[in-house]
């Protein structure tokens, strides 16, 4: 049995679920010929109270406890400091798992070479625990990206939801924010920034390696009035926040909007706080995905499952090695937008 020391810097809703998931499934890791030790998370306050089951886990706010760790599981938000953590492990050689969609979307100038040697496993970043980037730059890599469109915010999908059923957006918002969906403050989640951290990730698999955050457009749902979205309701649609890939003359344009659906289109389909992903490839056709997009334990089965990936001696998640030709002559789907 071979020895394996994890390391994780977070214990907050996706660390202490991933604490909790690796102790299920430590016979598995047995299994696979693995005796795991935890290294001390690496947490701001240790001495919070945290609810996971994982026995005798211990919490420091040094970033030295990472020194003895052979794999670093980086489960917390932010651009900066976690950035710091990130490098100082990549830098020494070690395989990364991160949830934190941000820091690749913004920060992809220093991580970008750490994804192409496939030190970087980010399966979590985007649709938490539903398999999209896996898939993205594994099989459907072989077919030529034609379009992209994804339902990729819960928490926005969640707020719309209850605004078609009549809320309105301050008090849809203040739900989303009690029931522990929406930040405070929700910014990043109801101005879109969130989704097109997402879309950014999904833009450097899918089209262009270095598909620069600064060139998404972005709209959130913010002040969508709740009458406008009756309306459509009534008009048989629905009102979701779509982030697309698309063709645009002769380059890869990609944004992040409301826009209104017909009812039985499939991204219309994710009822509240899924995430939908459909992909349109030369090769493949239209491929779609729908599955839960956040939580702490529906993200820890995707950082888990990465783990687990790279135990087997699969690579991390590379970004598409050179920018997928615009194709000619072909129309992506246009939605009207509200
Ligand atoms: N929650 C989800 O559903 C979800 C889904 C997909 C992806 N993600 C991503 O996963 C990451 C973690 O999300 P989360 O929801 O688990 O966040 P969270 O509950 O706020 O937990 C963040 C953790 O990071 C620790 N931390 C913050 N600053 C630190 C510092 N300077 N040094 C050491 N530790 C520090 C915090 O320590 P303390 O506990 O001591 O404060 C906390 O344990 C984020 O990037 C998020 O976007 C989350």
């Amino acid at each position: 049995m071979k020895r394996l020391n994890i390391g994780i810097i977070g214990g907050g809703t996706v660390g202490s679920s991933a604490l909790s998931l690796l102790w299920k499934r430590k016979a598995l890791f047995e299994h696979m010929g693995f005796d795991l030790h935890l290294s001390p998370v690496l947490v701001r306050d240790p001495n919070k109270t945290r609810e996971f089951e994982y026995p005798n886990v211990t919490f420091s706010d040094d970033p030295a406890v990472l020194e003895q760790a052979d794999i670093v599981l980086a489960l917390m938000g932010g651009t900066t400091k976690v950035l710091e953590f990130m490098l100082g492990q990549l830098k020494a050689g070690k395989p990364i798992i991160t949830a934190n969609k941000a820091v690749l979307a913004e920060r992809w100038d220093a991580l970008k070479p750490y994804s192409e040697n496939g030190q970087l496993y980010f399966e979590s970043s985007v649709m938490a625990g539903t398999p999209v980037i896996g898939p993205l730059c594994g099989t459907l890599r072989s077919s030529d990206t034609l379009e992209l469109h994804a339902i990729l915010s819960g928490t926005c999908n969640y707020i719309l939801t209850r605004m078609e059923a009549g809320a309105s957006y301050d008090d849809a918002l203040i739900e989303a924010q009690d029931l522990g969906y929406a930040e405070d403050p929700p910014t990043l989640d109801v101005g879109g920034f969130d989704a097109a951290h997402k879309l950014c990730v999904l833009a450097r698999m899918t089209v262009d390696p270095d598909f620069a955050f600064a060139k998404l457009e972005v709209k959130g749902i913010e002040g969508l009035s709740s009458e406008r979205v009756q309306t459509a309701v009534k008009n048989g649609k629905r009102v979701k926040l779509v982030g697309s890939i698309v063709p645009n003359g002769s380059e890869w344009q990609a944004k992040v909007r409301p826009v209104i659906l017909d009812a039985d289109h499939p991204l219309a389909q994710a009822a509240s706080s899924r995430n939908t992903l459909l992909f349109n490839g030369d090769a493949c056709g239209t491929v779609i995905v729908q599955g839960g997009g956040a939580g702490g334990m529906v993200t820890a089965s995707a950082v888990i499952g990465d783990l687990i990936d790279h135990l087997a001696g699969v690579s991390g998640h590379k970004p598409r090695p050179e920018v997928t030709k615009v194709p000619v002559g072909f129309y992506a789907e246009v939605f009207e937008e509200i």
